[in-house]
């Protein structure tokens, strides 16, 4: 009789802090043959002795070798930053291997951080990924939106947001969350303006809050 194949885990590391990594994760990280690895994640868990696989940007090879390792017995292991339920390739490897081969563990996602350090509840915010390249929603599309979150560390991420804020309408404070978590961290509130000029990290979250909202 065939083996069963067993399921690839996909597994929320946390906004990049050892200490924001759940030990849940941890244990499943233990488990693989394979990690599947992005540049960012790659240090993490240097003592598991797995193959490790770079995500990269060919997220259709990625998955091909995924397939394959899996086809071969071997236990795959996807790392994603913050929780796999945003901005990941947690969707396009669920879609490709069904729900019920693949096994989803939480992480903290760096839009919760950016939420709790300003104290501000976020279970009506609307998130919006300019991780990789601009989203397609307009202003239109989010005036409605009392809570924004903006995911970007592209300049080309700070130049969007800054064109859409002033058509959202006044009334909204705009705070910059760059390196959560990490020795870097810097949260402060900025004008939209300063989102052209401003350096921006790599790991940066942008909040649009109404202020009313805002305890
Ligand atoms: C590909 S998305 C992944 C989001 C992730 N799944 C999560 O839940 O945090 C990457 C984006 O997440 C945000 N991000 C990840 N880690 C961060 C951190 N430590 N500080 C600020 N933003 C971060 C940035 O907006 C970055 O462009």
């Amino acid at each position: 009789m065939a083996r069963a194949l067993e399921k690839i885990i996909i597994v929320g590391c946390g906004p990049g802090a050892e200490s924001y990594l759940t030990p849940a994760a941890r244990e499943a990280a233990q488990k693989a043959d394979v990690l599947i690895v992005s540049r960012r994640l790659q240090d993490l868990f240097p003592e598991v002795l797995a193959e490790r696989i770079d995500s990269g940007t060919d997220i259709e090879g990625t998955i091909d070798l995924m397939a394959a390792r899996r086809d071969a017995g071997l236990q795959v292991v996807l790392l994603a930053t913050g929780d796999p339920g945003i901005a990941s390739l947690a969707q396009p490897v669920i879609r490709r291997f069904g729900r019920e081969n693949c096994e989803v563990i939480p992480g903290i996602s760096s839009v919760q951080v950016a939420f709790a350090r300003l104290g501000v509840a976020w279970e009506d915010a609307r998130i919006v990924s300019a991780h990789s390249r601009d989203p397609e929603e307009s202003a239109a599309d989010l005036r409605d939106a009392g809570k924004l979150a903006i995911l970007g560390g592209r300049e080309g991420s700070l130049k969007w947001a800054a064109g859409l804020i002033p058509e959202l309408g006044s009334g909204r404070r705009i705070f910059l969350c760059e390196e959560l978590t990490l020795p870097g961290e810097k949260v402060r509130e900025v004008e939209a303006e300063e989102l052209l000029k401003v350096p921006v990290a790599s790991r940066a979250i942008i909040l649009v809050i109404r202020e009313e909202l805002i305890p």
